[in-house]
């Protein structure tokens, strides 16, 4: 079942493009990212959903409900961690969680019950009587997801939870937001790529209001793979290595990449698709006394990805 079906939605600022016939869904308990450059339609897109404003066209549905016709249940549906986190800092957690619980209607008997589960959730317990304006910034944002979880959503949509915090903070939520999914439907907003990987179980990418991609991180990879590579390192003359395996069929271009120092060296081999050349190259190094240290296929990353996808993009609009 799909907790969230988006169909063709767009949102002008005026004239100014927000996004642009934007339509996808997300499954029950899935993790999807939204990655994309900045000004690319991200958080326009999570506010469409949270009901913060209305689309200028299209139309979504969260757990059934229509964000249009029946937006008051979506909001009941929804937990949202707004990409400036707006907390009041001279409260302490304890208080500001029980203040959110009362506000989003949390019944008075189960209050206690469900601040003491978010604070335990994001492991809050070492600072719940603190002061919010006394807590770092990777604390800060856990109080703001635990107070997007207070009322139990069985939608989390979270603009960039890890922005601006260190990488062992990083870490932390990157956890805590892996440990979500399942039970929870979670969409979450990044720059950082690996991100992506790390903890979603599907990505789209946006660019220019527009959704260009949306698949699995792995798929992604293996689909936008169009010239894959072998790197191999080998002790042997450059020259010798270079001329004598660009002349194995299938293999399209060979470049000698020297980080940092001679000997941390390899080559780039680039292949035509299917190619499979690894053998001929593992054969060719052996019967030449050459000494073969490593040979592998190389994956695109996802950053290569993006930059292809979002490059690609750009070519399409301007012919
Ligand atoms: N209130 C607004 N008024 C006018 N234009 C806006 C407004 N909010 C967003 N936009 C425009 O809509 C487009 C999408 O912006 P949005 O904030 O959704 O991008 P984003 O992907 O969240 O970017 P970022 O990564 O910087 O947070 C941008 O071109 C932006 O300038
Ligand atoms: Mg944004």
């Amino acid at each position: 079942m799909n907790a969230i079906e988006v169909e063709n939605l767009s949102k002008f600022y005026g004239p100014a493009r927000g996004i642009e016939n934007v339509s996808f869904s997300v499954k029950k308990g899935e993790i999807m990212g939204f990655l994309g450059p900045n000004g690319s339609g991200k958080t326009t897109t999570m506010r469409i959903l949270t009901c913060f404003f209305p689309p200028t066209s299209g139309t979504a549905r969260v757990c059934g409900s229509d964000i249009l016709k029946d937006s008051f249940s979506v909001r009941e549906k929804i937990g949202y961690l707004p990409e400036n986190v707006p907390l009041y800092i001279d409260m302490p957690v304890f208080s500001y969680l029980n203040f959110f619980a009362e506000i989003k209607g949390v019944p008075s008997r189960l209050k206690k019950k469900k601040v003491d589960e978010v604070i335990q959730r994001c492991e809050l317990q070492s600072v719940s009587h603190r002061l919010i304006r006394k807590l770092s910034k990777g604390f800060k944002q856990r109080v703001g997801i635990a107070q997007a979880l207070l009322n139990d959503p069985e939608v989390l949509i979270l603009d960039e939870p890890t922005v601006g915090l260190d990488p062992k903070q990083i870490i932390d939520i990157r956890s805590l937001i892996k440990g979500l999914g399942g039970s929870q439907t979670v969409i979450l907003s990044t720059h950082i790529l690996p991100e992506v990987s790390m903890t979603c179980d599907r990505v789209i990418i946006m660019h220019q209001g527009k959704l260009v991609a949306v698949d699995t991180p792995s798929n992604l990879t293996k689909k936008l793979q169009q010239a894959p590579k072998i790197r191999l390192k080998a002790e042997g003359p450059a020259s010798d290595i270079i001329k004598t395996l660009s002349q194995l069929s299938g293999i399209t271009a060979i470049d000698r990449k020297e980080p940092g120092s001679e000997k941390n060296g390899f080559y780039e081999i680039e292949i035509k698709q299917n190619a499979d050349v690894i053998n001929e190259i593992a054969k060719s190094v052996y019967e030449n006394n050459w000494k073969l240290k490593e040979i592998k296929p190389v994956d695109m990353t996802l950053e290569e990805i993006f930059i292809k996808v979002v490059t690609e993009e750009e070519g399409d609009n301007n012919t």
